[in-house]
């Protein structure tokens, strides 16, 4: 968990503003941004001397840190890059935030003055420009060390950002995206927060529990959960069977937001909550294993989401559904071979124990469309292997059965940085799931693994307007810098605040 920063947006600020740090870009061949300029002619050219000098080029990413220029009051300065002057896209501004808020954070400074949101970068308003800023300093300020018994490292020192705005009538849309910006950084905290969270202590009760939790902290928001005698009592087989292995019960949590104007047929989140994921009987192999207790990321991405819907009041009704268990082998686990019956009615051959997402998911969208009828569902899940082998870990893999809601999610996440990238869910995939003894196998062999469990899941959406993000590749990373990405979390809260028709 990371302890807070007070983030303000602030007009009419110069070269003569009091801080530990002001923040300002140079481009590339030795031109200035407005701020440097400014910097510069109260320094007497102290500052384009050091450009000059060529310890920053002023390439996308690259930082200077100088302590206090003459004549200006400011402790330090630090220098950031920003390219080629006309060449800067919004991608490259994110880059630039990036590594700025990277760069400070190891400074001493607690409070700064950024005058990165004045950059002139073309279709981006002072909204996004402010916003993006949010959750550039979120990003590098995120720590999870509570399970250290020593702090690693010094924790951020940095307590207080104020960015500076051009004019004072871009004050009210600066206020909002800072408002909007900070739900959406707590959120996605939440998220990477759940999923980093090791696996003996995040198992499904302890999901539950913080369900209940967040319910406790806005009133717009309700929780129910399942317990396994319901489920068995509403027939939920193919969950249950994933169940069975684990000591751990099962829960079915269920959310429900609503907002202002939020009656009517609701937009339905569901999220894979597989607390830990060894296989079960078709057992993993050992390398890498201890990953699977990221198998519960489409789980914390609907905890962020719901979190920021909640935070920023959107005028909605958002209903979300997480099945979440402990997917192990053991005397009671379920066996290759075992027939089971969905909720919905169709028998399901389960081939292999270890494609436990789409069982688990299957039962839970089913409870969803007969308990609260949605106009749209989405369901975000750790999926398939296969979809990293497909699209690496930059693209989240989107399927749908309805093409506008295929758009909405594509252009959310382009907007949010957050990015899908669609996959065919075409009929002639689905006769891989044909068994001889149930209405379908669980797994669809090798080839286009990805799409196959989507074809799998897309039986048990027939009669709603449906899509699948699989963030198998997206939602933590390994090696070194092993954790929660936090994804999809921008994406899903970006594609909520269009419907919600707030302006971009
Ligand atoms: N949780 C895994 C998918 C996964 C794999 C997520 C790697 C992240 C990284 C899922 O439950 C699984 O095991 N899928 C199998 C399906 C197969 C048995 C058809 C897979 O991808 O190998
Ligand atoms: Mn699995
Ligand atoms: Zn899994």
């Amino acid at each position: 968990m990371t302890s807070s920063i007070r983030i303000a947006a602030k007009s009419g600020l110069g070269a003569g503003t009091r801080s530990g740090c002001l923040v300002v870009g140079v481009f590339e061949n030795d031109k200035l941004t407005h701020a440097a300029t400014e910097l510069d002619r109260a320094s007497r050219g102290q500052l384009r001397a050091i450009v000059r000098r060529g310890d920053i080029e002023g390439r996308i990413g690259q930082t200077l840190l100088l302590q206090a220029l003459d004549n200006v009051p400011a402790q330090r300065v630090l220098v950031v890059g920003c390219g080629v002057a006309r060449e800067l896209t919004d991608a490259r501004y994110r880059r630039v935030l990036a590594a700025a808020a990277a760069r400070l954070m190891e400074t001493g400074s607690s409070e700064v003055v950024s005058f990165l949101s004045d950059l002139p970068v073309p279709d981006l308003e002072v909204y996004w420009k402010v916003r993006l800023a949010v959750e550039a300093t979120r990003e590098a300020r995120y720590r999870f060390d509570d399970f250290k018994s020593k702090r690693s490292g010094r924790a951020p020192s940095l307590k207080r950002m104020t960015l500076a705005i051009d004019e004072a009538r871009q004050l009210p849309a600066a206020e909002r995206a800072l408002h909007d910006g900070a739900a959406i950084a707590n959120g996605i905290d939440l998220a990477k927060d759940l999923a980093n969270t090791p696996p003996n202590i995040c198992h499904p009760t302890y999901l539950a529990n913080r369900a209940k939790e967040l319910a406790r902290r806005h009133r717009s928001l309700k929780v129910s959960v399942l317990e396994a005698a319901q489920m068995r009592r509403l027939g939920m087989h193919t969950l249950l069977a994933v169940a069975r292995g684990s000591h751990q019960p099962p829960r079915l949590i269920v959310f429900e937001y609503k907002g202002a104007r939020g009656s009517g047929k609701p937009i339905a989140l569901v999220g894979k909550g597989v607390t830990f994921d060894t296989g079960g009987i078709s057992i993993k192999p050992a390398a890498a294993m201890d990953e699977m207790k990221f198998d519960m990321c489409g789980a914390a991405s609907v905890f962020g989401t719901m979190s920021a819907v909640a935070e920023m009041k959107l005028p909605l009704h958002v209903v979300a559904a997480i099945p979440a268990v402990e997917n192990m082998p053991g005397g009671n686990a379920t066996r290759p071979a075992d027939i089971v019956t969905s909720l919905s009615g169709q028998t399901v051959e389960i081939l292999n124990t270890d494609a436990e997402g789409r069982l688990i998911l299957c039962d839970a969208i089913t409870y969803i469309e007969r308990r609260y009828a949605p106009q749209t569902v989405v369901d975000i899940a750790t999926l398939t292997g296969a979809c990293v082998i497909a699209l690496g870990n930059h693209a989240t893999g989107l399927f749908s059965n309805h093409q506008p809601l295929a758009d909405a999610l594509l252009a959310a996440g382009q907007a949010a940085g957050d990015r899908a990238w669609q996959l065919p869910l075409w009929e002639e995939y689905q006769s891989q799931l044909d068994s001889p003894f149930a209405d379908m196998a669980n797994v669809g062999g090798r080839e286009g693994g990805a799409i196959t469990a989507a074809c799998f899941l897309s039986r048990f959406a027939r009669k709603l307007q449906w899509a699948h993000l699989d963030i198998a590749g997206t939602a933590y990373r390994s090696g070194k810098q092993k954790g929660a990405t936090g994804r999809p979390v921008p994406l899903l809260t970006q594609f909520l605040l269009d419907r919600a028709g707030r302006s971009r």
